[in-house]
């Protein structure tokens, strides 16, 4: 009996695990909405004057390799808790459903080891870079 009762703790304990394992590997929508959209809201309209609105605009950091490295060096995605793979599906996910005008379907896709090398080097000059990322000639 006792080593019953053991046997079925281990099994509810094990079951546990399991399902923690799976809440920290949500899809990249539920990942938004948790780790990003209090801040961006849903569909990234963002608040005007605060937090800058990504719909069909956010795409457009894409036409160069700063601009990748900047959409990563934004405090809200460098500093966030998720791993460079979950941020890397998020991204993959977040680029295409918010500015379908300016990201192609099969755009270059951010690896986590893209997303790992990029967080760790800090932002510099974010208010200029931006400017100058967002008027490139296209
Ligand atoms: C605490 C609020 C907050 C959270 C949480 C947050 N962000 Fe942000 N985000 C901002 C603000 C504010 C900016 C504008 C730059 C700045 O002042 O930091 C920004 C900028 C950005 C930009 C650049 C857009 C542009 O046009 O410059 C991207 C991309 C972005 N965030 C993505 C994300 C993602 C993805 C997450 C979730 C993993 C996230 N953010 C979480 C507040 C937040």
């Amino acid at each position: 009996m006792h080593r019953f009762a053991q046997g079925l703790l281990a099994l509810v304990v094990g079951q546990l695990f399991i399902s923690a394992g799976a809440a920290s590997d949500n899809p990249a929508p539920v990942n938004y909405m948790l780790h990003c959209q209090g801040c961006h809201l849903p569909g990234g309209v963002g608040h005007p004057g605060i937090v800058p609105s990504m719909r069909n605009q956010v795409g457009l950091f894409l036409r160069s390799q700063d601009g990748r490295a900047f959409l990563v060096q934004v405090p809200g995605v460098a500093q966030s808790s998720l791993g460079d793979a979950e941020l890397a599906e998020l991204m993959n996910w977040m680029l295409p459903e918010f500015d379908p005008v300016n990201v192609a379907p099969d755009f270059e896709k951010f690896t986590p080891a893209e997303i790992r090398q990029y967080r760790s080097t800090p932002m510099t000059e974010m208010r200029k870079r931006r400017r100058n990322l967002l008027t490139l000639e296209r």
